[in-house]
């Protein structure tokens, strides 16, 4: 049976020589029969074994060995689907990777998605990421933007999926490099412009919230790569990274950028809490184009990060939004992008972390990211039941 392991980003197969090394099994497994098969099964053959380091672990995930603690009693058995407390005990018994059964390639943790459109959608994004690197180019040369070029790059995207509800499956299909390039500044501008419709905002508003989304991180050209690229980043080096929002706001101002597309630039990492920077404002300082921008751009980031790691879950993206930025974020704004998104699953056939089945019935409004979910034994109402999440959004084909 093929087993696989994760280094340098790429899964292998064991044995496999990379590097100079081989990937090696560190104890046998038999291949899972059927009954095995966890949360990721698509039930079309066995399930890839791979072994992954602690913080590559995630909830729903399903063990394919055995876990003891330092007395060798057995804690968790081969076969269990992991949660986050499950996650935790491992780490704190120091296993430093443990065997798991391959999460899927695909879209089946986002669902709805029609294989034809999505060609045409990431042909549409190849083109948007051309035009956003031209674009970029010429205000870093000095040339004045264009507001109708700006905003028709990310329009042949959206136009694809004809409503932002079907936006974000197709998003998460996008292969993005890190959050510092064009792709997510396409990624910001197109959420930008699914909460500007949600919100309700007039044309020539939206207009510039989408413009300031694709142009927010344009001071970023402005930071030594070093700097940029790098994860953990020195006191000093952190400082420099948290002057791309003025020298954004300085390139755009030359641009003859509006002020709104400025302030977006040099406001986007403020917080509602007076956390953020470059000035530390409070929630009523900040300009609603700032807070929009905001809620896009952290939304991206959280599902870039996860992504590198495995399949991401919305739900997973959600939860952590709302657990995380509630009060950090525009509350309104928030919320209303995380109910319209997660309304827009609501028939949908979901797993829980528990290993059960189920359809999500009903969006919680005070808490959208923890819908309630009708399964063989009854209505579970997620949002008092802390201890079961989502994982997956089962493929059914496409709505529209
Ligand atoms: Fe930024």
């Amino acid at each position: 049976m093929e087993k696989w392991c994760l280094t340098g980003g790429k899964w292998v197969a064991f044995g496999e020589i990379v590097g100079g090394k081989s990937y090696i099994p560190m104890s046998d497994t038999s291949p899972p029969t059927s009954e095995d098969h966890g949360p990721y099964s698509r039930g079309d053959g066995p399930v890839p074994i791979i072994r992954l380091n602690d913080d590559e672990l995630k909830p729903g995930m399903q063990l394919e060995e055995d876990i003891y603690n330092r007395n060798k009693v057995l804690l968790l058995a081969r076969g269990a689907v992991l949660n986050e407390d499950t996650i935790r005990i491992i780490k704190r018994l120091g296993y430093t990777n443990v065997s798991v059964q391959k999460p899927p390639d695909g879209p089946d943790y986002w669902g709805r998605i029609d294989e034809q459109k999505l060609t045409e959608f990431k042909k549409n994004y190849d083109q948007s990421s051309e035009e956003v690197v031209e674009l970029v180019r010429g205000i870093g040369e000095g040339r004045q933007v264009s507001m109708d070029q700006a905003f028709q790059v990310t329009g042949s995207i959206m136009q694809e999926v004809s409503s932002p509800y079907n936006l974000f499956p197709y998003l998460s299909q996008v292969e993005q490099l890190n959050v510092h390039t064009h792709g997510h500044s396409i990624n910001v501008s197109l959420v930008c412009r699914a909460i500007c419709h949600w919100l309700g905002l007039g044309d020539e508003v939206s207009r510039e919230v989408v413009v300031a989304g694709l142009l927010h991180d344009i001071g970023k050209n402005r930071v030594r790569p070093d700097v940029l690229y790098k994860t953990q980043l020195t006191p000093k080096e952190q400082e420099e990274f948290e002057r791309h929002p003025s020298l954004g706001q300085r390139l755009l101002e030359e641009a003859g950028a509006p002020e709104a597309v400025r302030l977006a630039a040099l406001l986007h990492h403020e917080r509602e809490d007076g956390s953020g920077y470059p000035r530390g404002l409070d929630g009523r300082q900040i300009p609603l184009v700032a807070k929009i921008v905001a809620v896009a751009d952290v939304y991206d980031t959280i599902n870039f990060d996860q992504s590198r790691r495995s399949k991401v879950c919305p739900f997973f993206v959600f939860d952590r939004l709302q657990q995380n930025y509630l009060g950090v974020l525009d509350t309104g704004i928030l919320l209303t992008f995380l109910a319209r998104t997660a309304e827009s699953y609501v028939g949908e056939i979901v797993h829980l972390s528990d290993g059960r089945t189920g359809q999500i019935v009903v969006i919680n409004r005070a808490s959208p990211s923890r819908p309630m979910v009708r399964t063989k034994e009854g209505i579970i109402d997620l949002s008092v039941r802390p201890e079961i999440s989502i994982e997956a959004v089962l493929p059914v084909g496409p709505k529209n």
